[in-house]
Formats: structure tokens, sequence, C-alpha cells
């Protein structure tokens, strides 16, 4: 096959990838987005096996045929609440896999490289292998194989700082001494070290947006990959996904209303000391009910909104949610669901489990679409959510969460709340909201208790 057939294939994977990503925005077409970039993966694979000169069929094949099964076998198997794990693996993969196409182009070159090559090979293997370990440290977090909490010390930044800079002064003496595997080797050590100690001053709950940026940093890796080796599926592949993943990043920081410095650098998520502790908690008097109270409410209500969390995640409460949303809608209750953007610990989290639980879309509202509509709600059930329904965000602003959108479930007539106890959400601060006079706390695990507010009306 020709270069130019080649090439002519690779921009028609690229065409099915864009187009894949673009149906992968709504849950309604995601399934379509998934095939196509499939079919553009499967393209781009099997037209490089044509590549003229190509030879090691043997050891390819075999590489396809392992990474066939890890992969099937993975996407199979893995639960919908572990997913960003197996993205973690899969990026560090991916810096694994630039890193190692640098690291043995670099060993073929020997001594003859121009500059551009040189430059594209180490930013590679550099970025790469940041990635890689980065990637590891965020999974091993998440796994709780290793502390969640920030891991700091004195100095850390600059220690981190410093390291950089080694690896950008070991770059500059291998221009002036390309074939020295002394230097290389020290580039690829120091880069290793790197995404070690950048993931650890992180914690565990901001993985999803590290997670995130590591995927850019992946795209960026295979990017710098395809120019060294003048590639252009692992070009524009790459710059795929290093656009998308820096925007899904800056999606995820906007939301929280938190800038990307922040989360790599302030140690989100220590220990600190809720507004209870200093004796200064949220005016109000929070109100315990029973069950059978609460149940009454809802079964009265002709408009209900509910509001699901990280709590309904923690508590696989899904099943269970959807169960009280269809019998209350049987009983001709309005009912509809208000997705926050960060609600729970991943991207898209309450609308994968809500989809996994055959809610309909047509029922699923992102915050834009009804904040507007909490006035005139009848009853908000809020199901585990805490920091993306506090006030604190718009009325307080020495709150660490003042100015992330948040939704207006305390404009509601009645706003019940399921949650186990009156601990803090992922922000670690106070919620004004569970003693306003209108909220009714339920508290208990919020599956079990759905279940029995389903099974008291049913009564
Ligand atoms: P959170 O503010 O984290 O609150 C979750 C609440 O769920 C807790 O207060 C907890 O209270 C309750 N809970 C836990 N297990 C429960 C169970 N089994 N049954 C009932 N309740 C349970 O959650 P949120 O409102 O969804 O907000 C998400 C937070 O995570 C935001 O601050 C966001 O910025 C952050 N974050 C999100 C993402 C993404 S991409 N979604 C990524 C990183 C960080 P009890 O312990 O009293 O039950």
């Amino acid at each position: 096959m020709s270069i130019n057939s080649i090439n002519l294939i690779y921009l028609a994977s690229a065409t099915l990838f864009m187009l894949g990503i673009k149906y992968l925005s709504s849950p309604s077409t995601a399934k379509r987005g998934n095939f196509l970039s499939m079919i553009g993966m499967g393209a781009a694979i099997g037209i490089t096996l044509t590549t003229p000169g190509l030879h090691g069929f043997t050891l390819i094949t075999i590489g396809i045929i392992i990474g066939t099964v890890i992969g099937g076998y993975a996407a199979i198997k893995v639960k919908m609440t572990s997913m960003p794990e197996m993205v973690a693996l899969f990026n560090g993969c991916g810096g694994a896999a630039s890193a190692l196409v640098a690291m043995a182009e670099f060993r073929v070159l020997g001594t003859e490289f121009d500059s551009f090559t040189l430059i594209t090979l180490l930013l590679s293997m550099i970025i790469g292998g940041l990635t890689f370990t980065g990637s590891l440290m965020a999974y091993a977090k998440l796994q709780g194989l290793i502390s969640t909490r920030p891991i700091t010390y004195p100095g850390q930044q600059l220690i981190n700082g410093a390291i950089l800079l080694a690896t950008l002064a070991l770059a500059v003496l291998l221009f002036q001494d390309p074939g020295n595997m002394l230097v290389f080797s020290g580039i690829l050590i120091l880069s290793l070290l790197l995404g070690v100690l950048a993931v650890i001053p992180i914690g565990g709950a901001d993985m999803p947006v590290i997670i995130c940026l590591l995927n850019s940093y992946s795209g960026l890796a295979v990017s710098m990959t395809g120019f060294a080796l003048n590639n252009n599926a692992l070009i524009i592949t790459g710059s795929l996904v290093g656009a998308s993943g820096i925007f899904l990043t800056k999606i995820m920081c906007d939301a929280m209303n938190r800038s990307l410095a922040n989360v790599l650098f302030s140690a989100f998520g220590q220990v600190v000391e809720s507004a209870d502790d200093t004796g200064e908690g949220p005016a109000g008097t929070m109100k315990g009910f029973e069950l059978e109270d609460v149940a009454t409410i809802l079964a009265n209500a002709g408009t209900l909104i509910i509001v699901p969390g990280y709590g309904m995640a923690a508590a696989q409460a899904q099943h269970a949610t959807r169960d009280l949303g269809d019998y209350l809608g049987e009983q001709g209750v309005e009912v509809r669901y208000a997705i926050h953007p960060v609600a729970g610990r991943m991207p898209g989290h309450m609308n994968v489990l809500l989809a996994e639980a055959d809610v309909p879309y047509d029922q699923l509202f992102a915050l834009e679409d009804i904040n507007d509509d909490f006035a005139s709600t009848d009853v908000v059930l809020v199901i585990g959510a805490n920091d993306v329904v506090n006030p604190a965000a718009k009325d307080n602003p020495s709150s660490p969460i003042y100015g992330m959108p948040v939704l207006d479930v305390e404009k509601a007539t009645t706003v019940i709340v399921l949650k186990r106890s009156m601990s803090v959400g992922f922000a670690g601060i106070d919620n004004e909201l569970f003693y306003k006079d209108n909220t009714m706390m339920l508290f208990g695990d919020a599956k079990s208790s759905l279940q029995k507010l389903v099974a008291a009306m049913k009564q």
C-alpha cells in the first residue's frame, strides 16, 4: 500500500475519532460514539501493518493478542464505580508505550539525530515517563493501596521544581553528546521520579482531575512520538487526546470553581477543622425526621426533583433511587433528576449510575437547565449530596467552595436530605442547608432509606 493511501486511511480514522468524541457527549449516542471510534482504531492499526518495510510480524501479532485479551477482559469485568482506576491504568500504558518507543528509537538512531527528532523523542520519553508513574500513583490512591490523603513535606514544590530543572539540564547535555546512554538513562529516571512526586501531594478525591490531566499528557506524549516517527495517525490521535483531556480538566476545575494550580498544589483534602469544631456552626436547628413523616411528604408532592450525589454512589443506591422515582411517577408525581457537573467523584458519575439503573434520559437535567425550577418545586430529595447543594458557595465568601455553581435546592417548598450523619462532604465544610426551616434530615444509608421509603409509601 502506498504512503498516500495509508495517510488517506489515517485521515478517515481521525474523522471517525472526532465523530466518536462528539457522540460520546450524550448518554443516548455514547454507544454509537464508541463504535465509530473502535472502527477508526481498527482501520488505523490495520493499515499501519501494511507500511512498506515493516517487519517483526510475529512479535506484533503476540502484542495485539495480549493487548486485546487484557483490554477486552478489563472492559467486561470492571465495575462502573472503578472506571477512574481503569482509565488511570490505561493512561499509564499510553505514557509507557510512548516512552518505550522513544527509547527504542534512541537506540536505533545511535548518534544520527537531527535536532527536531531529538527534541520530540526527549519530550515523548519525559512526558510518557512521568505519565506512567503519575498514573500508577493515581491508581494506587484510588484503590487505597497508598494513603488517599495528600502526602506533603517541607520544600516539596522546590524539590519537584529542582528535579524538573535537572531533567531539562540533562536534556541540554544530550544535545551536545547525542549518543550518551548514561545521560539518556538519567533523564528517564528523573521523569519517572517526577511522576511519583507530582501526584503524592494531591488528595485521593482530586484524582479524577489529575487522571484527566494525565490523559492529556499521554496524548501529548503519543503526539510527540508521532512527530519523531513521522506517523500522521499518532500525531492526530495524540493531539485529539491531549486537547480533549485538557478541556475536560478545565471543565472539571471550572465546575468546582478551583484553578488547576489549586488542584495541583493546595493539598486539598487534608484534615481541616470544620466550622463545627470552631463553635461557629451554621445558624438554625437541624431536624431529624422519622421515615413515616418523610414518606407522607413525598407521597403528597405534586412535583419532585431528585438530587443525587456521591453518597448515592457510595451506597450503590441508583436502583433504589429509580424504584422510588418510578413509583412516585406512577402515582402522578412529576419526577425529574438534577445533575450537578461534579456530583460524585468522576465526570458523568451520576449520569453513568442512573443510566445503569435505566432512569430515562429525558428525566435528567443539567444544573443550568433546572436551577430556575427549584423555586416552583414542592419537594427536593437530596440523596447523598452535600457540597453541590451547599448555599455557602453563593453567600459565604470565606468558604473554600465560594463561587462554585450549586443547585438552588433550598428554594423548594420542602427539602429532604438522605445521609448517614452530619458528616461533611469532599470539601470538608459544614452545610447550612441541613439547618434550614424547610429541610428534613433522614439519617441512614441511602439505599436502605430509599427502600424503606418505597415500602412505607406502598403500605
Ligand atoms: P460530597 O460533598 O462529597 O458529599 C457526599 C455525602 O454523601 C457526604 O456528606 C456523606 O455524608 C454522604 N454519604 C456517604 N456515604 C453515604 C451512604 N452510604 N448513604 C447516604 N449518604 C452517604 O458529594 P457531592 O455533593 O456529590 O459533591 C461532590 C464533591 O466532590 C464536590 O466537592 C466536588 O468538587 C468533588 N469532586 C468531584 C469530582 C467529580 S469529577 N465529580 C472530582 C473530584 C472532586 P454521611 O457520611 O453523613 O453519610
